[in-house]
């Protein structure tokens, strides 16, 4: 689908003013990347489009997944940024092992399979998407349940994860990292991993700021990236719970927006990056994408301003795993080890 060709854009971000966080590793990796997560909404070529312009416009961050089904067409944007004077070593790009390849030998033909359709020959990142060998038809309603759902099973996992460690010896992938995780699932992963995970994926948005969670990945040197860091307000109807509130609505956003004159997202991207979370928002508009960049690089947020943003979590976790649950599991809450305790 190679369109255009690639071009820097004149109106851009110069990507090395963007802040760059460094990991346990030395590696440095973008403080801000670009989300793939189209759903049900844009076709992959309007994604694949979005990338080509994000990395036009200053980007050098991008966050893939398989199960996006995508990356044969973002591939072909890759290509066209590499050919058109943009190094490899100059991108950090992620990719996602889902539900399903978990299984002994099945995680090295992910990654091969990741890597043949983005046209790379290593990933920065390679993170295991769900810490469930889950599999869901995509789009399903949530209420529906896979018959052979488990819960977490650490020694299986760790299987999974000695597969992720040999990519990173065959030089497939830099770093490996989790997604979707708890701190208690984590604690094991810690004790038990050769390799240790340089990156959790998280939910991070200032109504699900889970500080403890964003604390003990800081203590352990694993960087937090920070999903649905807007909140995903466009997300499907149903991820949606009457329960849900709206980041880009609270009034403490809202305010701080107007007196930044910005839009309330925008709010939700400075408070991500200045806390320490990388946040990976999504959108195929250039307008929307080139602002969230920008936004990283000019006019900070006070520390005022950062207090008051702390002050307004609501714990309401958007993203929550419903579709993932397994046979005798009360509700999507066994998913996160609320108590502490990995629920089986
Ligand atoms: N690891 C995981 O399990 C996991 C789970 C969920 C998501 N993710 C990743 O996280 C990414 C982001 O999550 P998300 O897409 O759900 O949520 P999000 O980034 O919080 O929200 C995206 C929505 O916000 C709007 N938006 C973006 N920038 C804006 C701006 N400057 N002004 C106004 N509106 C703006 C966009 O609207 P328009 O579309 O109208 O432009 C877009 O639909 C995904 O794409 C995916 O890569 C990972």
């Amino acid at each position: 689908m190679s369109v255009d060709e690639f071009k820097v854009a004149k109106d851009g971000v110069n990507p090395e003013e963007v802040l760059k966080r460094k990991l346990y590793t030395g590696a440095e990796i973008p403080a801000i990347g670009l989300g793939t997560f189209g759903s049900d909404r844009f076709s992959g070529e309007d994604i694949a489009k979005a990338v080509k312009g994000a990395i036009s416009v200053g980007y050098r961050h991008i966050d893939c997944a398989s199960v996006y089904l995508n990356e044969h067409l973002i591939g072909e944007s890759l290509k066209d940024v590499i050919k058109g004077g943009i190094e490899r070593e100059e991108l950090w790009i992620t990719s996602k092992v889902w539900n399903d390849m978990h299984g002994e030998g099945d995680v090295l033909k992910a990654c091969e399979k990741s890597l043949k359709d983005l046209k790379l020959d290593y990933l920065d990142l390679y993170l295991i998407h769900w810490p469930f060998p889950n599999y869901h038809e995509p789009g399903c309603d949530v209420t529906s349940r896979a018959p052979n759902a488990q819960p977490y099973i650490h020694e299986n996992y760790m299987k999974t994860w000695t597969q992720m460690e040999k990519l990173v010896e065959k030089g497939l992938v830099r770093h490996i990292g989790t997604s979707n995780m708890t701190i208690p699932k984590l604690k094991l992963v810690l004790r038990d991993a050769k390799i240790k995970p340089a990156c959790n994926e998280m939910e991070l948005h200032p109504h699900f700021q889970q500080q403890e969670f964003f604390d003990f990945c800081i203590k352990n040197n694993i960087q937090p990236i920070g999903f649905c860091p807007i909140g995903s307000p466009k997300r499907p109807e149903r991820d949606r719970t009457e329960e849900d509130t709206v980041d880009i609505e609270d009034p403490v956003i809202v305010k701080i927006a107007k007196r930044h004159n910005v839009h309330p997202a925008i709010v939700c991207v400075k408070w991500a990056v200045q806390r320490g979370q990388i946040p990976i928002p999504f959108s195929i508009h250039r307008d929307k994408y080139l602002s969230n960049l920008e936004s990283t690089v000019k006019d900070p947020l006070t520390e005022e301003e950062m207090r008051e943003i702390a002050g307004i979590d609501k714990n309401c976790r958007l993203i929550k795993g419903q579709v993932f649950l397994w046979e005798g599991a009360k509700s999507w809450e066994d998913l996160w080890d609320l108590d502490g305790e990995i629920k089986h």
